[in-house]
C-alpha cells in the first residue's frame, strides 16, 4: 500500500484531492490535518510551482515515510494584472475566505474587464532525488456578487461560461471536470497508477 501525505490544512482543497484520487487501489491518502500538524510553512516562493516544491519538501523532511502532495493554487484576474496570484491566500491579511473575497470583488469593482483564471501547481515529492509537477488552469469571469454554497475560497464568485454556473453551483463531479486542480490530478492520477514507486 501506497502511503500519500497532502501537505496542506485547506479542507476545501483536501476534500477535492481525495475525491479525485478514492478510486485509485493501493493509495492511502492522508493530510496533515489528519496529523494535527498545524505549523505554517512559510510561502516565500514567486510562482505556484515554487510554493508546492517548498510546502512539499519541507513537510518530507519531517515525513519521510509518505509520498507528498502539494498544491498551491490561486485565482488572478486581468484587470488587476493578474494578480493576486500568489498571493491569493493572504490577499486580505486575515486569510480568511470570506475576507479575501470581498476585497478581490471590491478591487474589481470599477474595471469592466471581469476576466480571470484559477491555476494550480501540484508537486508530488517521492525523495530528495525525484519529483513530478502537474498544473492546470481555468478561465471564468467574475461577478459582481457572490452566488451558489458549494466549494471553497473564490468559488462562488468565479463564474464558468461552458456550464453557465459559479464554481460554487457546480456539483463535486462537475468542479472536478473542469477546474484547474481538477485537470492537475487528472495528470497526477495517471503518474500515481503508472508509476511503481
Ligand atoms: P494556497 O493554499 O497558498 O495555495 O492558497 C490558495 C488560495 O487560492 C486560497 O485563498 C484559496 O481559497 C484560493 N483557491 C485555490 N483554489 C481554489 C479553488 O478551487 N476555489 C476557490 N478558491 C481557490
Amino acid at each position: 500500500m501506497k502511503k500519500l501525505l497532502i501537505a496542506s490544512q485547506n479542507k476545501g482543497k483536501i476534500k477535492e484531492i481525495k475525491r479525485y484520487l478514492k478510486d485509485i487501489n493501493n493509495i492511502e491518502t492522508i493530510s496533515l490535518l489528519d496529523l494535527n500538524f498545524n505549523e505554517t510553512i512559510e510561502e516565500t516562493g514567486t510562482t505556484y510551482f515554487q510554493n508546492a516544491f517548498i510546502k512539499a519538501k519541507a513537510i518530507y523532511n519531517l515525513y519521510s515515510d509518505y509520498l507528498i502532495l502539494a498544491d498551491d493554487s490561486g485565482i488572478e484576474a486581468k484587470a488587476l494584472n493578474w494578480k493576486p496570484g500568489v498571493n491569493s491566500r493572504w490577499h486580505h491579511p486575515s486569510g480568511e475566505d470570506k475576507q479575501n473575497l470581498d476585497l478581490f470583488l471590491s478591487d474589481l469593482k470599477n474595471h469592466k474587464d471581469k476576466s480571470a483564471r484559477f491555476q494550480a501547481a501540484l508537486v508530488l515529492y517521492v525523495n530528495n532525488k525525484l519529483f513530478y509537477t502537474f498544473d492546470g488552469t481555468v478561465q471564468g469571469t467574475i461577478t459582481g456578487r457572490p452566488t451558489g454554497d458549494h466549494g471553497f475560497g473564490y468559488d462562488p464568485v468565479f463564474y464558468v461560461e461552458s456550464l453557465k454556473k459559479t464554481m460554487a453551483e457546480m456539483s463535486e463531479q462537475e468542479k472536478d471536470q473542469i477546474s484547474h486542480r481538477g485537470q492537475a490530478l487528472k495528470k497526477l492520477k495517471q503518474c500515481l497508477i503508472k508509476e511503481d514507486f
